[in-house]
């Protein structure tokens, strides 16, 4: 085992450091520069459908919350995300103009398969972004988007997760291609940003980086709870973040939408929560930032992801954790790996196994 560890102490860690591999085989031979094109070898026909259904559970759920901003941004085709176990129960309006998605790292979580039959049922053509080849989900999708991110074993999704989303990113710019709302300008812009990402992963994970997020993860270990905020495309980056967060730590963890603060999480704070707010360079950070503000009046302990460079947020911050410059549309990939840290350090501090969690399973498969 500590062979196939690699020389990490956990899977989780292994596989956190194996994002700019991962991501290289997401993206590999997919983009094209000089043309601005994605080749993505998906069989549908990107004309053929008016709206879309994003399906999933967990981790992949909110990689499909990134597909859903990226899809309408872009492409600007209607899309809707689901919870797997509630789209399979609620009767679904699903049509022959549906193009259904579903998103599973094991391609064998059970609501999200079923969940892809009842799409089916209804008439939807169906894709999937999914991990595990010749997973029982791929035996029965019109389509498959495999995200090669090699085999995840932690039970903590990582590598799987901003696989996902660069998986999405390439197929918000294959829809935006193909339906016109995409200019040969941004779309090359796009895809150089795309290209980018295993670089700006890698530089993510440098160590004087990873050596603050651990000093940070340390300092407020011992908080009971944990509220992550976030907007536009990085929104989901929050909700993700808190999952992660209470997954292998068990420490309680919320993640908003940062304007749905003052709707109710506002109540919660005080000198003792931390509260971390993804406020990366985004047309969105002004108004991010005077959430920020919002919390510090109130004593809240705020931990900032703030864009290299950004010194002018920082003193609004008590900490700040620092992350690559990245494009809007794909800084959510690049996010997401502090986020993972933090977590990773604030669970092995607290002396919590984090490969193997308890009372969860990698791939739910009955119910
Ligand atoms: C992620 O950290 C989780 N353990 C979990 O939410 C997972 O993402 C979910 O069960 C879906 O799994 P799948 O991608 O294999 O379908």
């Amino acid at each position: 085992e500590a062979a196939e560890k690699g020389g990490f102490d956990t899977y989780m860690l292994k596989e956190i450091y194996e994002q700019p591999t991962a991501l290289t085989n997401t993206l590999i031979g997919r983009l094209h520069d000089d043309t601005g094109e994605v080749n993505l070898d998906i069989g549908l026909d990107p004309q053929s459908f008016k709206r879309i259904s994003i399906i999933a559970c967990g981790t992949a759920y909110y990689a499909g919350l990134v597909g859903e901003y990226l899809i309408e941004q872009l492409a600007r085709i209607p899309v809707e995300v689901d919870v797997a176990s509630e789209y399979r129960y609620r009767n679904p309006l699903v049509s022959e103009n549906t193009l259904a998605i579903v998103v599973s790292q094991s391609g064998e979580t059970i609501d999200t398969l079923e969940a892809l039959r009842e799409a089916k049922k209804g008439g939807a053509k169906t894709l999937g972004v999914i991990n595990a080849k010749g997973s029982s989900m791929t035996r029965e999708l019109d389509d498959t988007l495999y995200i090669h991110a090699g085999p995840e074993i932690g039970v903590a999704s990582t590598k799987a997760y901003t696989s996902m989303v660069g998986a999405f990113v390439m197929l918000a710019l294959w829809l935006g291609r193909a339906r016109g709302t995409l200019s040969d300008t941004q779309a090359k812009d796009l895809l150089h940003a795309t290209r980018e990402l295993p670089r700006l992963v890698e530089e993510a994970l440098n160590p004087a980086r990873v050596a603050e997020i651990k000093r940070v993860a340390e300092k407020y270990a011992q908080a009971r709870d944990y509220l992550f905020l976030g907007r536009g495309v990085n929104a989901p980056t929050a909700f993700e973040g808190a999952l992660k967060l209470k997954e292998i730590s068990y420490i309680h963890a919320e993640g908003y939408a940062a304007g749905e603060m003052k709707h109710g999480p506002i109540a919660l704070i005080d000198a003792n929560l931390p509260v971390v707010v993804v406020a990366t360079e985004s047309h969105l950070l002004e108004k991010t930032i005077s959430n920020v503000q919002e919390v510090r009046a109130r004593s809240g302990k705020v931990i900032a992801l703030l864009s290299d460079g950004d010194t002018e947020n920082a003193q609004h911050a008590d900490d700040v954790l620092y992350v690559p410059r990245a494009h809007e549309m794909v800084s959510p990939v690049v996010n997401a790996v502090a986020l993972q840290l933090l977590s990773y350090f604030t669970a092995s501090y607290l002396g919590k196994d984090v490969d193997k969690p308890r009372n969860l399973a990698k791939s739910v498969t009955v119910e």
